[in-house]
């Protein structure tokens, strides 16, 4: 049997122009811990219980020492374009000064992608942030706001002109909702009272970076990444459309209305006072500043009921589940993309993440993932049905390129296309990494 990816024949996905990329985070694969600041990941690790198999991300895939041969895997794939992350601490010191060395790295990894004609996709915050920082109360306090427009003015003009697209946030509901509300990420606080406070200080980041990337570097595409989980009820009844309603506008419209239309979700005023946000005078403008791309990670679905005491609660999901548990409902991807466009003024849009986690076995040398090879062949056939109806996605990324450190789930969890040994950190292309390929390179 031959695996394989295939879209129609007229599918703008088949265009040269459309861009194919995989992507990973800093902390999820470079390792070289020694050689950067601590940070909230590395403390999160470092405290029981919070990571399922007691791991952490001192060696992850290694590639801080490996990025060279890992760029040739890159390129072996066929990929337009990759999608890596900048660890903050690894770049800035404790002063708030560029650390020289942190910088060069990350410098010879945008030289080689350019002489390899891959288009670089930076993010500049994917959930690292400096320990230093969380010791000053972290996406708590306003400040962490204008230390990361810093930090993003000092990193922007060392990188130059050798980035295609900046990123500002990778998924600031997952910083804000996971990490500070029920603390299942780093820095594991929990309490209704923190989450949308840390929300706005991210997405006040966010805006007071695109100021500066705008003046930095006018020639990048320059955005941020959203993850949304598309929300949908259990029955017809009334009272599961309105719980539905409330949870996709706390989970998935609080993150992008404020980013296009200069405010929150009307829900803000049903939230009890200490819950809400601290909003100054002018934040709202500076966060709906114009963007030129709107990077949409989708992984999955949930399904919701109304709850007397809570507005809603999350109820299982029906198979079939990922090895990771989540619903594979490749229709809500098409959905998804249709709504966004329907309810906001968006920028071209590109699939940043979309991939699945699955049980993956290496025999004799080979990683027969077909349930992997499916879930993308229902995916960009998904991304396909909603560029039919009328929404602009001009490019796709795989998540992820290799196996690699997921997060609370530690290394128990391989979403890559490549699969890793991490014994020998030996690299396998998957049988869904030869598909991908094969769909990239017959353009
Ligand atoms: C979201 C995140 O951006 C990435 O870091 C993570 O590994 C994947 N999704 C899978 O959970």
């Amino acid at each position: 049997m031959t695996v394989k990816l295939t879209l129609p024949a007229q599918s703008e996905m088949l265009s040269k122009d459309f861009i194919y990329g995989v992507a990973t985070a800093s902390f999820q694969i470079e390792g070289g811990k020694d050689s950067r600041l601590p940070c909230i990941w590395d403390t999160f690790c470092n405290t029981a219980n919070k990571i399922a198999d007691g791991s952490n991300g001192e060696i992850a895939c290694d590639h801080f020492t490996r990025w060279q041969d890992d760029i040739e895997l890159i390129d072996s794939l066929g990929v337009d374009a990759y999608r890596l992350s900048i660890s903050w601490p690894r770049v800035i010191n404790e002063s708030g000064e560029i650390n020289q060395t942190g910088v060069n790295y990350y410098l010879n990894i945008l030289k080689h992608l350019e002489s390899n004609n891959i288009k670089a996709f930076v993010t500049l915050y994917h959930w690292d942030l400096p320990q230093h920082l969380e010791d000053k109360g972290g996406w708590l306090n306003r400040e962490t706001a204008f230390k990361f427009r810093d930090y993003v003015d000092l990193i922007s003009k060392a990188f130059s002109n050798k980035v295609h697209a900046y990123a500002t946030l990778n998924e600031p509901f997952c910083s804000a909702f996971l990490g500070y509300e029920v603390g299942v990420h780093a820095p594991g606080i929990v309490g209704k009272e923190f989450g949308k406070k840390a929300a706005h200080h991210l997405l006040l980041a966010h805006g007071l970076a695109m100021k500066v990337l705008a003046i930095n570097s006018p020639n990048s595409l320059n955005g941020i990444v959203l993850n949304f989980t598309p929300c949908y009820p259990e029955s017809k009844s009334l009272e599961d459309i309105k719980a539905t309603t409330f949870a996709d506008d706390y989970f998935n419209q609080w993150y992008i209305k404020p980013l296009f239309d200069g405010k929150y979700p009307h829900i803000l005023s049903q939230l009890p006072a200490e819950h809400q946000p601290v909003i100054h005078d002018g934040d709202m403008e500076i966060i709906a500043h114009k963007m030129d791309f709107l990077g949409v990670n989708f992984y999955t679905r949930a399904i919701y009921r109304a709850d007397a005491d809570e507005h809603f609660i999350q109820i299982t999901p029906p198979e079939p589940r990922t090895d990771i548990g989540w619903e594979i409902y490749p229709k809500a991807f098409t959905e998804l993309l249709v709504s966004l466009n329907e309810r906001y003024r968006l920028p071209p849009i590109y699939i940043t993440e979309n991939g699945a986690a699955m049980a993956d076995e290496i025999i004799d040398g080979v990683v027969n993932d077909q349930d992997r090879v499916d879930y993308y062949q229902q995916h960009l056939n998904a991304v396909n049905d909603a560029i039919e109806q009328g929404v602009s996605v001009k490019g796709y990324f795989a998540w992820s390129l290799m196996d690699n450190f997921e997060w609370a789930e530690g290394y128990l969890k391989r979403f890559g296309i490549v699969h890793v040994d991490y014994e020998t950190q030996i690299r396998t292309i998957k049988n869904s990494g030869i598909a991908y390929k094969a769909l990239i390179t017959s353009r």
